[in-house]
């Protein structure tokens, strides 16, 4: 079990424009206090996520919920949004079979389908609850803060429609993942006999894949969570020294800030050579936009990187074109997988074709593997810096260590840019003007600042 970064196509010595000796001999020595600031913030109890591998005691609330309701369920469905959702779904694309929800109960051995459903489309949950049936589901809803309008929209939703099929039985199908004391779930949990399983409180939002957030729908779908939860130990011990050539995520985030601030290169792009580790570059651009892009001083211009998600070899059709001769401000890092399970060996046909003789006698993670270097050596020879992390697998283990790596990463980043990682003010302002259209009653303010925002100009509709 092992991940490793790759990052010598970051640097000046092999790529025209990547970081040079003298910066990175800088960054070494800074590093000792970005290290010391998250000591400082942990100590502080700010940074929960950290204990969350040694959680014994969280982890079982989830893993024993599982095996009471072990055969009771043919649908699992998560309830959520941002950091509610986008874990669980990573989690479902990397560790369950492709197209998992379609198999037959058999091959799934009983095991329930996974849904996720992260918006209040209502195209989507319409859809769903129509197919389900109710009477075997289990919706599990999921808000740290116990009160975000979509998760709460869902939610009555899904009561109704329970209350219409399963009548008084309905909070059986129910489970909360939410704070521990505060907020609405918390109180309809006591006040009707629902099961609530705990989000610690110094664990926020987006970190919070190892804590019921995705351990429970993972336990319910017989995904390995004691592998999920050692990968990302191992990462957190890997990540607890204050030298930086030791220390993967001190230089994950180093090289991105570097990158960013001293060369420009402020569009960093994840970008996996694996379908199944394609949902985790969704979750990190959650993690890296909403935790690094904000205000570092009062009324300054703004400060962090823009995330973008990308998949190899699907987006070498696609995006690989501007990463090579678009703008260079990019960091490209790739996830390579070193080691598969099982391969498609491909088939020597048409070996008098140019075009398909070549092929024949490969396999097809052998072709992804080889586009992958491929790409890294193309983008470093037009002098666009990138790195890889290899995981030995894609499996639960290094999905964990992913998950704490990012993490880890991005509190040292906000060290870096002077920004608090944990919090997201920007997004405030937007939920006002929400709740003061819907008319909830505390939003009286924000109702007087909509109504007073300029109204559309027929001068500028076409
Ligand atoms: O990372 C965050 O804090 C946010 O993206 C939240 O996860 C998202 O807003 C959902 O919040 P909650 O879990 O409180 O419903």
């Amino acid at each position: 079990m092992a991940l490793r970064i790759d990052f010598t196509n970051m640097m000046a010595d092999v790529v025209t424009g990547g970081i040079d000796t003298a910066s990175w001999g800088a960054a070494k020595r800074e590093f000792p206090k970005v290290h010391a600031g998250l000591e400082r913030r942990r100590k502080a109890g700010e940074l929960g996520f950290l204990d969350l591998p040694d959680d014994e005691a969280l982890h079982r609330q989830s893993t024993e919920y599982a095996k009471k309701f072990v055969g009771r369920f043919d649908d699992v469905v998560v309830l959520g949004i941002g950091g509610s959702a986008l874990g669980p779904i990573a989690l479902r694309t990397a560790l369950l079979e492709p197209s998992w929800n379609s198999l037959d109960p058999k091959v799934r051995k009983g095991v329930p389908r996974l849904h996720v459903l992260d918006n209040v489309d209502p195209r989507t949950i319409g859809h769903l609850l129509e197919h389900l049936q109710l009477a075997r589901a289990l919706f599990i809803v999921t808000s740290k803060s116990g009160g975000t309008a979509e998760t709460m929209a869902q939610y009555l939703v899904v009561r109704d429609a329970l209350q219409r099929e399963v009548g008084d039985g309905s909070h059986r199908h129910l489970v909360f993942v939410t704070d521990p004391e505060k907020g609405a779930l918390r109180s309809i949990s006591r006040d009707e006999g629902i099961t609530a399983l705990d989000i610690p409180p110094a664990v926020g939002g987006r970190f919070s894949v190892l804590t019921p957030v995705g351990i429970l729908p993972a336990a319910l779908v017989g995904i390995d969570t004691d592998a999920l939860l050692a990968g990302a130990g191992d990462m957190a011990r890997r990540c607890a020294t204050s030298d930086l050539s030791k220390n993967p995520a001190g230089v994950f985030a180093t090289l991105q800030h570097r990158a960013d601030v001293k060369l420009g290169r402020h569009i960093q792009v994840l970008m996996p050579y694996s379908d199944a580790l394609r949902d985790v570059s969704d979750w990190f651009v959650q993690l890296w936009a909403e935790s690094l892009g904000k205000h570092a001083k009062p009324n300054d211009a703004g400060v962090g990187p823009t995330p973008i998600a990308s998949v190899g070899a699907t987006d070498q059709h696609s995006q690989v074109q501007l990463f090579m001769e678009g703008p260079p401000d990019k960091t490209i890092t790739f996830i390579a997988v070193d080691s598969r399970p099982s391969d498609v060996e491909i088939p020597k046909l048409h070996e008098e074709v140019k075009e398909l003789g070549y092929l024949g006698g490969h396999k097809l993670g052998e072709l992804l593997d080889i586009e992958q270097r491929a790409t890294a050596g193309a983008l470093a020879r037009r002098g666009r810096p990138n790195m890889t992390i290899h995981v030995e697998q894609a499996d639960a283990w290094h999905v964990g260590a992913l998950f704490m790596l990012f993490e880890i990463a991005t509190i040292y980043a906000g060290e870096m840019y002077g920004v608090n990682p944990l919090d997201q003010p920007g997004v405030e302002l937007g939920k006002q003007f929400t709740y003061a259209q819907l008319g909830r009653a505390d939003a009286e303010q924000a109702r007087q600042e909509w109504n007073m925002l300029p109204k559309p100009d027929p001068r500028f509709s076409v």
